[in-house]
C-alpha cells in the first residue's frame, strides 16, 4: 500500500522523537521514501546520523547549508512528497503550524507542502488540555490536516494521562487507511448530503427543547463519503464535533426548520441523502420575546409537529435519487423501521436500537441492522461509528452504482 509512497516527516522537539526511529524504518521497510526534516530542538532528542541512516538519505535542518550556501528548498520538497506526517507535534510546533509562524524548514516546507498533512501531537496532559493547544489543533483540522490523535497513558513528566504520541504502528497504519481509501475515490463525482446532530427548538432567548444527540454518527458518515471522494453537504444542527475532509461543505442549522430548508436546498442535485440527525418532532408554538419568568408553580408549552425533513425528500425524490434515513427504536424495533422506510419513501434504513448497549446517543461505538425496500435485513455487529459508517457507505455504493445488493 506505501510502495513507492513519498513522506516528509518533520520531527519537532519533544521525547517522543526517538520513536521516530521506528517510525522511519517501518515506512522503509514498506518500500516508502522518506526525506527527514528536523528542528533544532529534535535533534537534541535522537541523532541526525540515527534519522539519516535510517531514511538512507541526509536529513535537513537549516534553510541552507552554512558552509557553501547551498539552498534546500521548502518548495521543492512539498511538492515531491504525497504526504507530510509530523510527530511528534510539539505544542509549539502546532501553534506555528496554525498561525503560520515560518521560523523553521518544517514550517515553511510544511506551508508549502500540497499533499495530505498528518499531525500526531504529543505532549504534558495539561499542555495538550490548554484551550490553545486546542484551538490550534481544531484549526490544524479546519485547514483539512489529518490529526493522528494522542494515547492515554504514563507521560515523560510521570503523570498519567492523554498526550502519548501514537506507536509507530498505529501512525503507519493511518496511513495505509489513508492511502487506500484515496485509492478507491469510488464516488468521486457524486453529491450527498448527510443530517447530523440534534436540533434546537427555541423556547425563549434562553431555553431551548434538545435531544442527546452527539452528530458523531453522521460526521463519520461524512468523512467516510468525503474520503471516497464524494463531494458533501453536511447539514449539521449544533455539534461539538468538528469536519476534517476538504470535500464537507458544513451548513450549521439549529432548528429543525433551518434544517428542512437547508436539506430541501442541498438535496437537489444530489445523487443521495443520509439523514442521521435526530430530529425533533415538536416545536413551540410560541417562541417568547423575552426571558419566561418563574411565576407559576406549574407552566405548560404548546408544542406542534415539525416538518419531516425525510419525508418531504422522499415525496420529491426523483428515479436517480437516494434517500437513506435511520431510525432510533426502543420498542418492536425492526416492525416500527419498516414502517419508517415505507412512509418516508427510503431506499434503506439504518435501525439502531437502543436496547442494545453501545448504540445510539453519544456513544463512540453503534450496533446497526440495515433493512432495505426489498424487506432484505443485514445484522452487524457492535462497531466503532467510523468503521459503521464505511458499512453504510458500502451499502450505499452498491446502489449508486446501480448494482443489485
Ligand atoms: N427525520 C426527519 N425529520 C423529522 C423527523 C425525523 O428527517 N422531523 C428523519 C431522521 O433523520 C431519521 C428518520 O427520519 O432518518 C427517523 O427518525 P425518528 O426520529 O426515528 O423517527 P420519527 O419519524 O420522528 O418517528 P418517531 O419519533 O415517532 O419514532
Amino acid at each position: 500500500m506505501l510502495k513507492g509512497k513519498k513522506f516528509i516527516l518533520g520531527i519537532a522537539g519533544g521525547i517522543a522523537a526517538y520513536k521516530c526511529a521506528q517510525l522511519t524504518r517501518l515506512l522503509v521497510k514498506e518500500g516508502a521514501e522518506v526525506q527527514v526534516i528536523m528542528t533544532k530542538l529534535a535533534k537534541e532528542f535522537i541523532t541526525p546520523l540515527t534519522m539519516a541512516t535510517l531514511s538512507k538519505r541526509p536529513i535537513l535542518v537549516e534553510f541552507f547549508n552554512p558552509e557553501n550556501g547551498d539552498w534546500n528548498s521548502h518548495v521543492d520538497s512539498g511538492l515531491w512528497a504525497d504526504a507530510m506526517i509530523v510527530a511528534p507535534a510539539t505544542a509549539n510546533t502546532m501553534g506555528k503550524m496554525a498561525n503560520g509562524v515560518a521560523d523553521n524548514l518544517l514550517i515553511t516546507t510544511y506551508l508549502s507542502a500540497r499533499c495530505p498533512v498528518f499531525v500526531a501531537p504529543t505532549m504534558d496532559l495539561d499542555m495538550y488540555q490548554h484551550p490553545s493547544t486546542q484551538r490550534n489543533m481544531q484549526t490544524l483540522l479546519s485547514y483539512g490536516n489529518h490529526l493522528i490523535e494522542p494515547n492515554a497513558g504514563e507521560l515523560a513528566s510521570g503523570l498519567v494521562g492523554k498526550g502519548r504520541m501514537a506507536e509507530p504502528e498505529e501512525i503507519v497504519g493511518e496511513l495505509k487507511n489513508f492511502f487506500q481509501n484515496q485509492d478507491k475515490q469510488e464516488l468521486l463525482g457524486k453529491k450527498v448530503l448527510v443530517s447530523a446532530g440534534p436540533t434546537h427548538e427555541k423556547i425563549d432567548p434562553v431555553r431551548f427543547i434538545g435531544n442527546y444527540s452527539s452528530g458523531k454518527m453522521g460526521y463519520a458518515i461524512a468523512e467516510e463519503l468525503a474520503e471516497r471522494g464524494a463531494e458533501v453537504s453536511l447539514v449539521s444542527g449544533p455539534s461539538q464535533l468538528s469536519v476534517i475532509h476538504k470535500n464537507i461543505k458544513r451548513i450549521d442549522v439549529q432548528s429543525s426548520a433551518e434544517m428542512h430548508d437547508a436539506c430541501v436546498k442541498e438535496y437537489e442535485g444530489a445523487d443521495a441523502a443520509i439523514m442521521s440527525a435526530a430530529v425533533a418532532d415538536y416545536t413551540p408554538e410560541i417562541v417568547e420575546g423575552q426571558k419566561v419568568k418563574r411565576k407559576a408553580p406549574k407552566v405548560s408549552i404548546e408544542l406542534k409537529a415539525t416538518v419531516d425533513i425525510a419525508a418531504t425528500l422522499g415525496a420529491t425524490k426523483t428515479k436517480n435519487q437516494l434517500l437513506v434515513g435511520f431510525a432510533l427504536e426502543t420498542q418492536n424495533a425492526e416492525e416500527n423501521a419498516r414502517k419508517k422506510l415505507e412512509k418516508k419513501n427510503l431506499d434503506f434504513i439504518v435501525l439502531n436500537s437502543l436496547e442494545d448497549a453501545g448504540a445510539g446517543f453519544n456513544s463512540d461505538t453503534n450496533k446497526i441492522t440495515i433493512i432495505d425496500k426489498d424487506n432484505k435485513t443485514q445484522n452487524f455487529p457492535l462497531k466503532s461509528k467510523v468503521e459503521v459508517a464505511k458499512d453504510i457507505v458500502n451499502e450505499l455504493l452498491t446502489r449508486i452504482n446501480g448494482v443489485a445488493p
